[in-house]
């Protein structure tokens, strides 16, 4: 049976008519910058990650910058060093660059994947300023380690909750922990929107309206320019979307936890072979991605693409070896350097229908006897 990685004209159709309807208030209005929808959606998005404020961006790439200059850790040309995790998008590095700081990065942790306190506190020079912990595939970092090593060190810390909408850990959501956080919405994520979006939250008001000044080119109040800003909006139209897609939020992501559940009781006989997701406590992880492990993992994938089952790889290259923020005094990773060669990612998603997963799981196993 052919199972597409992941198919989101299923979830459009969920919400047709509301998103009609949204389309309509805002196209009649006319008023697509910064009017009403954008300002209630951070209001709402606030709420929903327990922060007191919320500001939007055009994505997540800007999110993060943004909140890294907020934060007012970095100074411009010092060569101010942020750590962060090498098994994550490129974006999440390309945005301590175009905050004007140098991307130093980590070891991971080998069953959650994201980074581990004792590497970052291995990488910590007189230079680094911020640490940015990566929720990868859903999974929440281990926040309070990270936390214990930012303020032994006086660093901030940003998270980059880009994959974990709605994750908990230690009884506050992602986007709660850190001095900030920033969000993507790109349309495949949990929260996704109708193209590019992104958002920075904090429990530091001024922060956020920093923020706010700082998408909209720096300028204050009276158009007076006063520091170097950039165009990064959230339109109208994306936060009406964003608006109703937040109401099915917590559904999807307990559709997303019942099929995790169910791949792992189709797969856990194949514990010896096939290393299966992990989650650090319950609501830890929103399953962003289904991501198994396997040595000669394109042997798998071979097999499940000859049955029309599509898998990808997040992601195929660390970010320490790609050319752009390849260093000489960069440490190896041998956790994070193992692992990128045994990743697999599996379709999941709130609308992949039963019999897709068991077709899946069914042609896995096949394989492993
Ligand atoms: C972990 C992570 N950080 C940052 C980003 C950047 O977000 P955006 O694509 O909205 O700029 C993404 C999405 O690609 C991501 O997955």
């Amino acid at each position: 049976m052919p199972v597409p990685f992941l198919d989101l004209r299923r979830q459009h159709r969920e919400i047709e008519s509301e998103v009609n309807s949204a389309l309509a208030r805002v196209t009649s209005s006319s008023a697509f910058i910064l009017n009403g929808e954008v300002e209630a959606f951070e209001t709402e998005w606030a709420r929903f990650c327990g922060v007191r404020e919320a500001a939007a961006t055009n994505s997540g790439t800007d999110a993060l910058a943004l909140a890294l200059i907020a934060t007012g850790a970095l100074s411009r040309g010092k060569d101010h060093e942020v750590i962060t995790s090498p098994l994550t998008a490129g974006y999440s590095a390309l945005a301590i660059l175009s905050a004007g700081a140098v991307p130093v990065f980590a070891d991971i942790n080998p069953r959650t994947y994201t980074l581990d306190p004792e590497s970052v506190e291995k990488a910590i020079t007189p230079r680094t300023r911020a640490i940015i912990p990566v929720h990868i595939y859903g999974q929440m970092a281990d926040i309070e380690g990270i936390c214990q090593v930012a303020s032994r060190h006086g660093l901030v810390v940003i998270e980059d909750a880009a994959q974990a909408h709605g994750a908990v850990s230690l009884g506050k959501r992602a986007g709660a922990h850190g001095i900030a956080a920033a969000f993507s919405f790109y349309p495949t994520k949990n929260l996704g929107a109708y193209g590019d979006g992104g958002a920075v939250t904090s429990n530091d008001v001024q922060l956020c309206q920093r923020v706010k000044s700082l998408r909209e080119g720096g300028h204050l109040e009276a158009l007076q320019l006063s520091e170097i800003g950039r165009n990064s909006r959230l339109d109208e139209i994306q936060a009406a979307v964003l608006r109703i897609k937040l109401k099915y939020l917590e559904e999807w992501n307990l559709r997303r936890l019942s099929f995790a559940k169910m791949y792992l009781d189709q797969l856990s006989g194949l514990s010896s072979r096939l290393t299966l997701p992990y989650a650090s406590e319950p609501g830890a992880h929103v399953y962003h991605l289904f991501v198994v492990q396997r040595e000669n993992r394109e042997a798998l994938r071979a097999h499940l693409s000859r049955q029309g089952i599509e898998t990808m790889i997040h992601y195929p290259f660390l970010l320490h070896q790609q050319p752009l923020f390849r260093r000489q005094r960069q440490r190896p990773l041998p956790v994070a350097e193992g692992l990128v060669k045994r990743i697999l990612s599996l379709p999941l998603y709130p609308h992949l229908k039963v019999d897709e997963l068991l077709a899946v799981s069914r042609a896995i196993c096949e394989f492993e006897e």
